[in-house]
């Protein structure tokens, strides 16, 4: 083994001993392409204490940094790069900002056993593939989301990196309504999970839905859901037990994306209905992706906006051009005559119209960047950027305000490895909802690229292969859950990047940065201000996957033996070298816990939406009264 063993546990390290990380708070990277979502540049990176304090050229060695960009030049207050500051050359190779997995479940109770990556293993091995924070999913005790949060808390203590929470609600009643109140304001937890399957054990029904829809937006709090129809999904399952299927398989036949399609339409409808914003959770099939595209574009409003777009884009051309030049004249009327019949074809322009306005909205921010750059305080630009990232939402959310979250194992793996004739490597890739037929997945990166979807997690929920064989002999008690926390960014980077379906800038924002969970600029940014989280990757490198170099603590690896190109080769978290020559360096109980602030721009503007709702209903109060 090349690497370290993969058997991590507190106390023990990579290769069994615990090397603290480097004592120096001082790093300067130099040399390599900066990367952010919006903006990309060649510039050196100085941190210093976990903080990026500098982003600009020619940080070099031997000359002097300038710590504080709004000091005068005059004035300025020159520091000479001492023998304390570490020095990483990355030369030829992309800063960014770690990735985010929105989407984890460590050390996840189920089925009476627990996911072996604990808040440390897991983050060991996160931060060993480029991800240096992630968001799990707080379990309620009984229902009690107080109660579950503790015991949450208590296993994130030895965390080795950054995390945040979610929280799943099972019931609902006013105690729960009043802890969602008490987890939003004093917690830090700004997103609740409602799982529409897992009947008896975590399905909520249409009613409390509807409740908690109601409650997350006077919360300010983001509605996330696990879309699968658990009413059909029970009754596929005793289906394939009478059929006598009982194998892996089994449990994709039993659900299939058909039930899928049905929960994520039946969601965002009771969503728009309350009006708050949904963010769809590990959207697996073709079927659930096309529900969230036709929401986020409601059909005439989508076509009156892109046309409106193509006559300023056309007129703008036509401004440059010779408007006494009749060919050029009868070209812009021909292209804008078949625009219109384009239009009219449906799903015609949805396959290049994302594509048009992604492009747009991503100047505006860099325009304002560029404008404001220097001098710019981090208040200043947490402004812009809120006014940036609200112009975006506008710009790429025409329809209602749904989220779409692929996971890797949706987008890279199919369905034909759970008929293996070897039940071991069936049993693993067994998750919920199931992995799909080959063409779901392809679809799904489509979606990702062209904006449908936003953000990519991993659901990494891992069982050995000990725990998956409790369900031999029925797939309704294998375990559910794959593993993915490692691999996301070498993933995302060889099926998106390598392929040239996103730009790298696209892969920040889809790996790190989404404004969805309001953590920026803190965390998704290379900017002076923001955390030190950051990553150096090789695009001429390459990685290859297997379960005996991995650093999870499961003995079995969905993505056994891919290869592929680009490598994280330095992880820093919080300021400190984690990762780097294959070796890791994480202490347990070094990691942070992130708050998150409610109201993310995903609620700009919907008080406004409910206001023109109650003026057109247009029917006056107790209309008829009774006379007795
Ligand atoms: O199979 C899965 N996805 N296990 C984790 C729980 C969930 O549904 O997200
Ligand atoms: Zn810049
Ligand atoms: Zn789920
Ligand atoms: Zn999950």
């Amino acid at each position: 083994n090349q690497f370290c063993k993969t058997d991590i546990g507190i106390g023990e390290v990579g290769c069994g001993i615990l090397s603290p990380p480097s004592s120096t708070t001082k790093l300067l990277i130099k040399g390599g392409t900066v990367v952010n979502a919006h903006h990309q540049e060649f510039a050196d990176v100085y941190v210093e204490d976990g903080i990026i304090v500098a982003v600009e050229p020619n940080l070099r060695e031997l000359c002097y940094v300038r710590f504080f960009a709004e000091l005068a030049e005059s004035n300025a207050k020159w520091n000479k790069v001492g023998d304390d500051v570490k020095v990483i050359d990355a030369t030829g190779k992309y800063v960014m900002p770690g990735g985010i997995d929105p989407h984890t479940h460590l050390a996840m109770e189920a089925l009476n056993t627990e996911s072996v990556d604990d808040f440390f293993s897991g983050q060991a091995a996160a931060l060993a593939g480029g991800t240096t924070m992630h968001i799990d999913f707080v379990i309620p005790v009984n229902g009690s989301l107080t109660a579950g949060l503790e015991v949450y808390e208590e296993k994130a203590k030895k965390s080795c990196m950054d995390y945040g929470f979610h929280m799943v609600i099972t019931k609902f009643d006013d105690i729960v309504s009043r802890d969602m109140e008490i987890m939003v304001k004093e917690k830090g937890i700004n997103s609740f999970k409602f799982f529409l399957a897992y009947k008896g054990v975590l399905m909520v029904n249409d009613e409390l839905l509807l409740e908690g829809l109601k409650r997350c937006k006077s919360l300010g709090a983001l509605a996330m859901v696990h879309a699968e129809n658990g009413d059909a999904v029970f009754e596929g399952q005793k289906r394939m037990i009478q059929l006598g299927i009982t194998g892996p398989e089994g449990h994709a036949l039993s659900r299939p994306p058909l039930l899928e399609g049905e929960a994520t339409a039946r969601a965002i409808r009771l969503a728009g209905f309350v009006n708050t914003p949904l963010y769809v959770v590990h959207v697996m099939s073709i079927d659930a992706m096309e529900e969230i595209a036709r929401a986020r574009k409601s059909g005439l409003l989508y076509l009156i906006s892109s046309f409106l777009f193509y006559y300023w884009l056309s007129s703008t051309i036509y401004e440059f051009g010779n408007k006494d030049d009749v060919p050029f004249k009868a070209f812009i009327v021909t292209t804008r005559l078949l625009y219109v019949l384009l239009a009219v074809v449906p799903g015609s322009v949805a396959n290049y119209f994302p594509k048009c306005v992604a492009l747009l909205s991503s100047l505006l921010p860099s325009l304002a960047f560029i404008k404001t750059s220097r001098n710019l305080s981090y208040g200043t630009l947490n402004r812009v950027v809120k006014c940036t990232s609200t112009t975006r939402f506008y710009s790429r959310h025409i329809g209602q305000r749904v989220v779409g979250e692929p996971v890797v194992s949706g987008l890279v793996l199919d369905d034909s490895r759970l008929w293996d004739s070897d039940f071991t490597t069936a049993s693993k890739y067994v998750m919920s909802p199931p992995i799909r037929a080959s063409g779901h997945g392809k679809a799904l990166q489509g979606a990702l690229s062209n904006g449908v979807l936003q953000l990519v997690g991993t659901d990494h929920c891992v069982f050995n292969s000990t725990q998956k064989a409790f369900g031999i002999d029925d797939f309704r008690k294998i375990p559910n859950g794959v593993n993915g926390i490692e691999e996301r960014m070498h993933l995302v980077w060889d099926t998106m990047v390598e392929s040239g379906q996103i730009s790298i800038t696209d892969y920040v924002r889809v790996t790190s940065t989404e404004w969805i969970f309001n953590m920026y600029p803190r965390k998704g940014a290379i900017i002076p201000g923001s955390d030190a989280d950051i990553i150096i990757l090789n695009p001429h490198s390459t990685f290859e996957i297997n379960a005996r170099s991995h650093h999870s603590r499961t003995d079995t690896n969905v993505y056994e033996g891919r290869r592929g190109k680009g490598k994280v080769e330095v992880t820093i978290a919080g300021g400190r070298v984690v990762w780097e020559n294959n070796e890791l360096k994480v202490v347990p109980g070094s990691g942070k816990y992130i708050k998150m602030a409610p109201f993310s721009y995903l609620f700009s503007g919907l008080d406004r939406a409910d206001a023109s709702y109650l003026s057109s209903l247009n029917a006056p109060v107790n209309r008829f009264k009774s006379t007795t």
